[in-house]
């Protein structure tokens, strides 16, 4: 099994990954980490101790920066996951709360305590990854890898043109990322998201088999293939962050192309990502996904949850 912990700003597709690993019978889920992007890092741990107690989950969640690095904070767009994250499911507070220690610290003392055996998945801004990575300088070698969801070589952006919104968010974090630790790094970004598509017919699939857990998706995921539909005319959802965890534990499904790659700064193309001739270490970037597979086995594994 794999041991891992999500770094997350949930977020309806965050939601899916999530459910997906409390699932999968390859994935020792050993916590979450939060991150301003869908929502506020404060909405982010609330909702992710949430999705932890909806699936019967008792695990640590540690909240992560507030901010970017450089950049100054922004407001979360509520058009694409809704005001408080998972489309229009209305707020709840949960149960639990958040650890002590802050979600660098975190990963820090987690990457320690399984050197070399621990996968750390982000799927939102990177912030609290480059955090990690400047107050612990083994930290990238304390960890397996580092699969995150987000960039695009190829495909163009989703939030600007040439920029994805994970990286778009805080591109600064993202080039210390690419820079630091780039022999870690698999990068599963738009290149290869954008070709797996979830439609209705496959959430109603999901509730049919899953009432409860698959039950929530199904109406998260109306809200946000609404969006879909409204700015490319797609009668579905990208799996954007699910197929990041499936990455995880199926790399033989996703074809990986190993480049150096920057992420640009300058206000004109900010958070693309970019291949570069420097010596910097080489990202594992995703360039093309057996969508099918992948598509299968989140379905046949959510059906798995209550
Ligand atoms: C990424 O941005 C967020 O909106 C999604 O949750 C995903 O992590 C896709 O670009
Ligand atoms: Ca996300």
């Amino acid at each position: 099994t794999t041991k891992l912990i999500i770094d997350t700003d949930p977020g309806i597709d965050d939601a899916m990954a999530i459910f997906y690993a409390a699932a999968a019978p390859d994935i020792e889920l050993l916590g979450l980490t939060t991150i301003f992007g869908n929502v506020t890092t404060k909405m982010a741990t609330r909702n992710a101790l949430r999705l932890l107690e909806a699936a019967d989950l008792d695990l640590p969640v540690a909240e992560g920066a507030p901010k970017p690095l450089v950049l100054p904070p922004f407001e979360p767009s509520a058009h694409v996951h809704g005001d408080e994250g998972f489309g229009d499911i209305p707020a709840a507070s949960p149960k639990g709360k958040a650890l002590d220690e802050d979600a660098a610290d975190f990963l820090i003392r987690m990457a320690r305590a399984h050197k070399g055996e621990l996968v750390v998945c982000p799927i939102g801004p990177l912030t609290n990854i480059a955090l990690a990575i400047q107050r612990d300088p083994a930290f990238v070698k304390n960890c397996k890898r580092i699969v995150i969801m987000g960039g695009s070589l190829e495909a163009g952006g989703n939030i600007t043109p040439h920029a994805e919104a994970n990286i778009y968010h805080d591109p600064h974090a993202a080039e210390v990322v690419f820079a630091a630790a780039a022999g870690k790094v698999t990068m599963v970004g738009l290149d290869v998201t954008l070709k797996i598509l979830c439609t209705p017919a496959d959430f109603d699939k999901i509730k049919e088999r899953s009432p409860d857990l698959g039950g929530m998706l199904k109406q998260m995921s109306v809200f946000y293939i609404k969006f879909y539909q409204e700015v490319a005319n797609l009668n579905g959802c990208s799996l954007h962050d699910p197929a990041a965890v499936i990455a995880c534990t199926h790399p033989e499904l996703f074809q990986t192309r190993a480049v150096p790659v920057t992420v640009a700064v300058d206000p004109d193309r900010s958070g693309a990502t970019l291949e570069t001739d420097d010596s910097r270490g080489k990202t594992h970037v995703a360039m093309d996904v057996d969508a099918e597979a992948v598509k299968a086995l989140f379905l046949k594994r959510l059906s798995l949850l209550p």
